[in-house]
């Protein structure tokens, strides 16, 4: 493929933004100057138009195999890519359960087929799995339910846990919530047909409590973890003063973004994730730990389920929301409205991800870094909808929002997959290398 020269561009550079060119040649970031050399490259000359690199999304629910009809790897790609995603991490509540590294192999296969984007494929715990867990390679981590959400896994036996953080080598990503603390408040509620019992059922309580287990276990045996989708005020602030170099953690915009009962009303079981939504003071909690280094990335824990399951009554309609093309619409908003700069946004959304899961040549503007990219109009403005939503479910809790900020196009390995609401379907991201 020709060189590919994108000539005066704004650049959000490492060392900081910049006016001037850059240069992709044989998928990798060739060149990056003031003013590069015209000869011999396809030129894309987007005048006011930002580069940054391609989102990497560590939180991802692509349901592929298993339910075709909520999402596929090729559709979740198109999504992302739509989104200015061009790496996700996808999680193992798919069916089969990816709990064996020849469960892992059947979703690369997959992917390398039908992925738009670049895929890494986290390995599910089981409480007797343990050899395929210290067997598996090139995964991003171990999942672990600690509380059951979708699907069946679940490891919520202290001994069962001490085990997998004891003897397995990979990073441990954690969804931390209680489950007998869940379940007792289950209990209580059952029946319940009001959806705003979801976050007093799935309590702050239920969160901290598996939090600070994970934590102490991390401690314990010196092991890399990160907790999935904080949501809590009290997390936050227990991070804030215990949070060892061995541990991370993620938010999701919706956690960010979507807060209190009357968002509820509003949204009825759309808004029923787990963990949960809660009140405002959680989410002006978790804002300012991101800003303050204590919540080191943004996920988007893409969980999609359609429309009609979703309007099932509280209790009996499925957990999740779609997110993966609403994040960096939302994200460069929030830049728009003063609450955060265009570099706090691409260390959330690209370097950290990147870093956290040992991930080489990626989530930065650097020369020898793959060409993952994403050109955005921080300028362009338009109302998220339902109807004009990639991914199969097609809708998105954010509904109505008004964004600025748009991805226009974006660049998997030099490759251009997406342009102003076009695809090139023939394009194939890669296999993401994690370094060990
Ligand atoms: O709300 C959720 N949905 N939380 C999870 O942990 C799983 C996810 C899903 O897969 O639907
Ligand atoms: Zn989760
Ligand atoms: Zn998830």
């Amino acid at each position: 493929m020709d060189p590919t020269l994108f000539k005066g561009v704004t650049l959000i550079l490492p060392e900081g933004i910049r006016e001037g060119d850059l240069l992709v040649k044989d998928g990798k970031i060739a060149d990056i100057g003031p003013s590069l050399p015209e000869h011999a490259a396809h030129i894309i000359r987007d005048k006011g138009l930002t580069l940054m690199p391609g989102v990497i999304d560590p939180h991802v629910h692509f349901r592929d195999p298993g339910a075709p009809h909520k999402e596929t790897l090729a559709s979740g790609s198109k999504a992302a890519a739509s989104g200015g995603v061009t790496s996700f991490l996808d999680m193992p509540n798919t069916t089969p359960l990816a709990t064996t590294r020849d469960t892992i192999a059947q979703k690369k296969a997959i992917a390398a087929d039908t992925s738009l984007v670049n895929y890494g494929f986290f390995i599910g715990a089981t409480p007797d799995n343990l050899e395929e867990l210290q067997k598996v390679e090139q995964v991003p981590g171990i999942k672990i339910f600690m509380g059951s959400s979708t699907g069946s896994l679940l490891v919520d036996q202290p001994e069962d846990l001490e085990r997998i953080f004891k003897s397995t080598p990979h990073l441990v990503a954690v969804h931390a919530e209680d489950e007998a603390m869940v379940l007792a408040n289950k209990a209580k509620l059952e029946g319940s047909t009001d959806v705003w019992d979801h976050p007093r059922i799935r309590t702050p309580e239920a969160a901290l409590k598996a939090t600070k287990l994970a934590v102490a276990l991390a401690e314990k045996y010196n092991k890399r973890l990160h907790i999935c989708h904080l949501t809590t005020q009290e997390e936050a602030e227990f991070l804030a003063t215990h949070k060892p170099a061995c541990v991370t953690t993620e938010v999701s915009p919706q956690h960010l973004l979507l807060a209190g009962r009357a968002m509820y009303e509003r949204l009825g079981t759309l808004a029923q994730i787990n963990p949960p939504l809660r009140e405002e003071r959680h989410a002006e909690a978790l804002w300012k730990a991101l800003k303050a280094g204590v919540i080191d990335c943004i996920a988007t824990d893409h969980a999609p389920h359609t429309l009609e399951e979703k309007a099932r009554p509280f209790g009996k309609a499925p957990s999740g929301m779609p997110g993966v093309e609403t994040a960096l619409p939302l994200l460069l908003t929030l830049m728009n409205q003063g609450k955060c700069s265009i570099q706090d946004v691409v260390r959330w959304m690209c370097e950290t991800p990147a870093k956290l899961y040992n991930i080489p040549r990626k989530g930065a503007l650097k020369t020898g870094y793959d060409a993952d990219l994403v050109l955005v109009d921080l300028n362009a403005q338009k109302t998220l909808k339902n109807e004009n939503q990639i991914t199969k479910v097609k809708w998105t809790a954010f509904d109505g929002w008004p964004v600025k900020g748009l991805p226009i196009a974006t660049y998997v390995n030099g490759n251009p997959v997406f342009r102003e609401g076009d695809f090139f379907l023939e394009i194939k991201g890669q296999a993401l290398t994690f370094m060990v």
